[in-house]
């Protein structure tokens, strides 16, 4: 079992082990590592159930009737709240939202302390964002039995949901991944985006993954294992069919020799004449937010090869996904 120790000594199970129950079912969601095939394609099945064209009435059920779910995001956030929120409101369930501006944590109130007052009021599920490394494997050691953990975005490690919307994505326009060649470009050292789709699209079996990152940015050799790199982005887009763009993550970089915003987009955004070396029918992702015209350009991110729509649009029916499986997961358990 891989471990990791955290800046206040938490723990991080990398096999993901804690996020299951004592029958194997998963409790928590806080990594995509360790989840079989068929448990993704379980959960992208799912998704696309819950998926509704823009302008249709959104799908609804009762799948989390009864529950709460607690919103805590310490980092800012826009798409994975919103959609989690509308994800659990569909489903049913009450939603809270911490505004931790205002909350206690500004007095000094503990995390820990915050999550057990949240489930003394019965919120059962724990939706969570934060910059610290390990700390919602850590919280799910603490939590109550019947309480679960959803890792909304953890530090530059896991963000399993927009994992999962990736791959949804990807599915629904090249459904047969063992012929798919798969860029990821930009940040990928401090990017939870690129290591959450690398543990989906490996295990799905994408035929081809391509990382490419300036100097300064590329992970270290132990990461992203079998991903072919590039440092040259011209060369990385040759012929690909699926093109991930990810943001400069500067909020993580502490000392770094990046290029202004305009060396970066000349020497590495994703250009239309860059997009022409990919394969005709390429696909264009951002997970959001864009910095445009740095690492993506506007005319790509708005023109039709970009899915950054739709990815948005599946993110709330991969939230209802995960919420509805973990959900049912802890009503079976209640019943042996
Ligand atoms: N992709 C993503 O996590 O976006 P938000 O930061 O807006 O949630």
């Amino acid at each position: 079992m891989q471990t990791r120790h955290t800046p206040t000594g938490a723990v991080t199970d990398l096999s993901g082990r804690i996020q299951r129950d004592s029958e194997g079912r998963l409790q928590h969601l806080i990594t995509l590592e360790g989840l079989s095939r068929d448990e993704l394609n379980a959960l992208l099945d799912l998704a696309q159930f819950y998926v509704r064209a823009v302008g249709d009435l959104p799908a609804r059920d009762q799948s989390l009737a009864g529950h709460t779910v607690a919103n805590l995001f310490f980092e800012p956030s826009t798409r994975t709240r919103v959609s989690f929120e509308l994800a659990a409101r569909r489903l049913g369930a009450e939603v809270v939202n911490l505004d931790m501006q205002s909350s206690s944590r500004v007095k000094g109130e503990t995390v820990l302390d915050t999550i057990y007052t949240l489930q003394a009021m019965h919120a059962d599920i724990l939706v969570m964002r934060d910059a610290e490394p390990g700390l919602p494997a850590f919280v799910a050691r603490q939590v109550a039995p019947h309480v679960c953990i959803l890792n909304a975005g953890e530090a530059h490690l896991s963000h399993p949901t927009q994992g999962l919307l990736d791959a949804l994505t990807i599915r629904q326009a090249r459904p047969d991944f063992s012929q798919l060649r798969v860029l990821i470009a930009g940040d990928i050292a401090h990017s939870r985006v690129a290591r959450s789709a690398w543990h989906a699209l490996t295990t799905l079996g994408v035929g081809e993954l391509r990382i490419a990152a300036p100097e300064g940015l590329m992970p270290t050799e132990g990461e992203f294992a079998r991903a072919v790199r590039f440092s040259d982005i011209d060369a990385a887009i040759e012929g690909v069919d699926v093109i991930m763009a990810l943001r400069i993550q500067r909020e993580r970089i502490m000392h770094s020799q990046i290029p202004d915003e305009a060396t970066y987009h000349r020497t590495f955004g994703i250009t239309a004449e860059r997009l022409r070396r990919a394969h005709p029918d390429v696909i264009v992702m951002h997970p959001g937010p864009m910095n445009r015209d740095v690492e993506i350009a506007s005319e790509v991110a708005d023109g039709p090869r970009s899915m950054i729509q739709r990815q948005v649009t599946n993110g709330v029916a991969v939230r209802m996904a995960v919420l509805a499986t973990i959900v049912r997961n802890v009503q079976a358990r209640r019943q042996f």
